[in-house]
């Protein structure tokens, strides 16, 4: 029965996988029947798509090693990382299981064996990116195949979402490529690196539905820096009509609490002061291995999804609630967030802890109903603005951050207008913007038409630009004279000033000059947290003074984060 309903995804999964035979011949490892001798059995796919519990829940990766497994270790791997945060987080997941095979990382490229390019496919723009990164890769593999010094040929890898988008058609279409891996195969990679040691080609891009690497300690690329990503969640169930993201993810799915909160602590320890959770719809985190003691709460009115809503387990509220416990001095901050999952346990949490900071992504898209209602998006332009007012009340000076396309399907002159005037009222602290970029499988691909043209979805962007810029510089003059607990990240390169990032992500810079803490003067590090009295403000960069060493809980001691107009007078 099993069998039965499954037979196209069974059919898929072994016609997907990568080469494991020593078959000489192409045309006789592209038969369906050479593939089923000597391709994984059907024992492996029902382990795959049931997760039975008596065995590992992940795909059965490395089910047959390569006789040269291991001869990869020592080789040096470049990574190049394009697309979101996830991305970043991914590569240091990929890293650890590197690390952990004997690979070694390198920053250099003369020195690489192994390129691995971690891709994004959300728009044409992005994997034009990577095609020019190819060319200049295939050039430089040819170079190198000729150089007498080298004794054996660099490997290039594609992994992350363009992987998945295109699967085989990738190496198709660019011939250098070695290795093609999806965001839920990154186990495999250390196979997939050993097969192409004989001049084969690998590819694994089978999607997971319970995949989180929750047991992968992900080993940070960058060791100094006092901030870190923390991946809670895969996947997006969404669907919303202008997305690949659910084709390239999969389906949403999210990691034990208990993982997330040893991942935290151990951050904790080891000096790290911010971390951010990550994944495409943080709020609809649902844990259901562990019971909540809260009792399921309904979408606010005038909010909708195209799935059922999840049953039982530990909430988003929860999962704030444990890791803003870890700290109380570690900033909270997560992204990406979906307007229709605030509940007011959610908005409690936030604004009762000092550490959460207080800064939503509440991204709208657009401000047209009707464009919300083609893009899938499950909400109205009044209810998002109903959902802003409510934010803004439980969290008092809560800063706001949205995404925004222009020039979706079918979007009039009037529709768009209705995006402006939607960023006017919202007084946004930090926009992304995009003009649409249609992409293959959508809803929108199969069910509407890509009729702005370009010059005026180029026209509509730049006025999306313009407004967000003119608001911001006037949202962020409003901060002058006030205090902004800044937390210290490095130097500014070219000025020697220090740079640190105040509650709402904004970058502020000051001098490096010796400030008052517990035990006199001293001067600033990065992991310090500074109280920096605003002097003066562009949109995207607040300059100010420093005025002494402080903490969270020093700082918002006596004063909320809303009543900072206040540590002003206090410290005329
Ligand atoms: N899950 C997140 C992020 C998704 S990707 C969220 O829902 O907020 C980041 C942003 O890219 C989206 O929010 C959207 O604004 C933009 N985007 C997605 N698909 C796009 C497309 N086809 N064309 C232009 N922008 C797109
Ligand atoms: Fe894409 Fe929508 Fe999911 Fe975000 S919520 S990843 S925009 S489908
Ligand atoms: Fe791009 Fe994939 Fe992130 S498409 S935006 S890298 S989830």
């Amino acid at each position: 029965m099993f069998f039965l309903q499954n037979t196209k995804r069974f059919i898929r999964y072994i016609t997907c996988f990568p080469r494991q035979c020593r078959c000489k011949s192409d045309a006789a490892f592209e038969s369906k029947k050479h593939r089923i001798k000597h391709g994984p059995s059907l024992k492996d796919f029902i382990i795959q798509s049931t997760g039975a519990s008596d065995v590992p829940n992940h795909p059965p990766h490395i089910p047959y090693l390569p006789e040269n497994y291991g001869d990869t270790s020592k080789r040096k791997v470049y990574f190049d990382v394009y697309g979101c945060q996830m991305n970043l987080s991914d590569t240091e997941i990929v890293w650890s299981i590197l690390q952990k095979e004997g690979f070694e990382k390198t920053e250099k490229e003369e020195e690489a064996d192994i390129f691995l390019v971690m891709t994004c496919a959300i728009r044409e723009g992005a994997e034009n990116k990577i095609w020019n990164r190819l060319d200049h890769l295939r050039g430089y593999k040819r170079r190198r195949s000729v150089s007498r010094n080298r004794h054996k040929p660099i490997k290039i890898g594609i992994l992350g979402c363009m992987a998945e988008r295109l699967k085989e058609k990738l190496i198709e279409k660019e011939k250098a490529v070695d290795v093609v891996a999806g965001p839920d195969s990154y186990r495999d990679l250390p196979r997939l690196l050993a097969l192409t040691e004989s001049g084969q080609t690998a590819v694994n891009v089978l999607l997971s539905l319970d995949e989180t690497y929750a047991d992968v300690v992900p080993v940070r690329l960058n060791q100094n820096s006092v901030s870190a990503f923390i991946s809670i969640m895969r996947g997006c169930d969404n669907m919303c009509t202008y997305c690949i993201v659910p084709f390239t993810r999969g389906r949403e799915r999210s990691r034990a609490a208990a993982s997330i909160v040893d991942e935290v602590r151990h951050l904790a320890d080891s000096g790290v002061k911010e971390v951010t959770l990550l994944g495409q719809n943080v709020n609809s985190y649902r844990d259901v291995t562990e019971q909540s003691g809260r009792s399921d709460t309904q979408l606010a009115t005038g909010f909708k999804t195209v799935y059922k809503s999840k049953k039982g387990g530990l909430r988003f509220a929860d999962l704030l609630d444990k890791v803003s416990s870890v700290d109380p001095e570690m900033r909270i901050r997560f992204t990406a967030a979906h307007p229709k999952d605030f509940p007011d346990e959610v908005l409690q949490v936030i604004s009762e802890r000092p550490n959460i900071c207080k800064m939503l992504h509440l991204p709208a898209q657009a401000g047209s109903s009707s464009v919300l209602e083609r893009m899938r998006r499950g909400y109205s332009r009044e209810a998002y603005l109903r959902l802003v007012a409510h934010v803004r009340a439980v969290i008092p000076g809560v800063g706001l951050s949205t995404d925004m396309i222009c020039g979706f399907c079918g979007e009039t002159d009037e529709e768009f207008e209705e995006t402006m005037t939607l960023m006017d009222i919202v007084d946004y602290n930090v926009a992304f913007l995009f003009p649409y970029s249609m992409r293959e499988k959508t809803t929108a691909y199969r069910r509407y038409k890509d009729d702005v043209p370009d010059e005026v979805k180029k026209e509509r962007h730049a006025r999306m630009i313009e407004i967000y810029r003119r608001k911001c510089q006037r949202l962020h003059e409003a901060e002058i004279g006030n205090v902004h607990l800044v937390l210290v990240e490095g130097i500014v390169p070219k000025t020697g000033q220090i740079l640190g990032r105040n509650e709402h992500y904004i970058k502020v810079v000051f001098d490096d000059v010796e400030i008052p803490s517990g035990e006199g003067n001293r001067g600033v590090k990065p992991g310090d947290y500074v109280g920096v009295r605003i002097l003066s403000a562009k949109s995207s960069v607040l300059t100010g003074v420093a005025l002494y060493h402080s903490s969270i809980g020093e700082f918002y001691k006596d004063y909320g984060w809303a009543d900072r107009g206040l540590l002003r007078e206090q410290n005329a």
